[in-house]
């Protein structure tokens, strides 16, 4: 059952051949970013899958945390991702076979995890409570597959801090307001504590890290789209808009550019 309403090219329902190179590309930049992979290696050394056990990964995107997973668990373990998007699945598959990774990739939805109770010792999600309109509910299917005693690490970002600079002071509720449109739960990332108790887990640890761009650079897709969603709502002008490339250009051109975001991490276990 999937999530109803499509918020952003990282829904499920969007399975275009071009969105999904977008998405994968996306997802590398992401992946090389020191503030995402501090905050992964952090979340895998308290997760800490063991030889033997079995991980699931929701929301696998291109396998790159499955992957290191099916490493932890081996020898004698098993690594599961789940990813409802052909697209993302059939990359994830290709860059396992690269690797000699043995992770496997199901098709299935984080609403309704294919995966019988109890069925996990670890679950890794990251970035993809923030996509669902009930990320409460993908939280209780993640509690549900898990054994008593099993663990859970949720990484997701919170885009109310999102943080753009120089813009002028009159644009900036205007990005504002865009950025948070981009996920259909902007705010996962400052409620993932609530959303493991709330499913009877109990919270272990939490973790966080800033995403910092390159000051010398615009990162000009995300500021692009920004740009041309706050025009086509109407909250900024063309003229607006420009100015802000213009300023960002010139920044950045000094080094002087800003552009980050907090991802927030939790980890918790069900209690035996
Ligand atoms: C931002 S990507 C994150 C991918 C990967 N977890 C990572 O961190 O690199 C969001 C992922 O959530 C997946 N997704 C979207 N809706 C989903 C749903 N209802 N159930 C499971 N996965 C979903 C997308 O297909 C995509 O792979």
């Amino acid at each position: 059952m999937t999530d109803p309403r499509p918020t952003s090219a990282f829904h499920a329902a969007n399975t275009d051949p071009a969105v999904t190179d977008r998405m994968v590309a996306a997802l590398d930049v992401q992946a090389a970013n020191p503030g995402v992979r501090r905050l992964r290696e952090w979340a895998h050394a308290r997760l800490g899958a063991r030889p033997g056990e079995r991980a699931l990964d929701v929301g696998s995107g291109t396998g790159s945390e499955t992957r290191l997973l099916a490493a932890a668990v081996a020898p004698g373990g098993e690594a599961t991702g789940v990813e409802p998007n052909p697209g993302l699945r059939a990359v994830a598959l290709q860059r396992a076979a690269v690797d000699a990774s043995p992770a496997r990739f199901l098709d299935g939805d984080a609403l309704a995890l294919p995966l019988p109770d109890a069925d996990r010792d670890v679950v890794w999600c990251e970035r993809v409570l923030q996509h669902l309109t009930d990320p409460a509910r993908a939280v209780a299917e993640i509690a549900r597959v898990l054994r008593p005693g099993g663990r859970v690490a949720l990484l997701d970002t919170d885009w109310s801090t999102f943080v753009l600079h120089p813009a002028d002071p009159e644009v900036r509720p205007a990005l504002a307001a865009v950025t948070r449109a981009t996920a259909a739960t902007p705010d996962a990332g400052r409620r993932l504590a609530g959303w493991l108790s709330a499913a009877g887990l109990s919270v272990d640890e939490l973790g966080a890290d800033v995403l910092l761009q390159d000051p010398h650079a615009v990162a000009w897709p995300i500021v692009r789209a920004l740009g041309a969603a706050a025009v086509g709502r109407g909250l900024v002008t063309e003229e607006q808009r420009d100015r802000l490339h213009a300023g960002l250009t010139a920044a950045a051109e000094q080094g002087a550019c800003h552009l980050s975001v907090t991802m927030f991490a939790a980890v918790a276990h069900r209690p035996r």
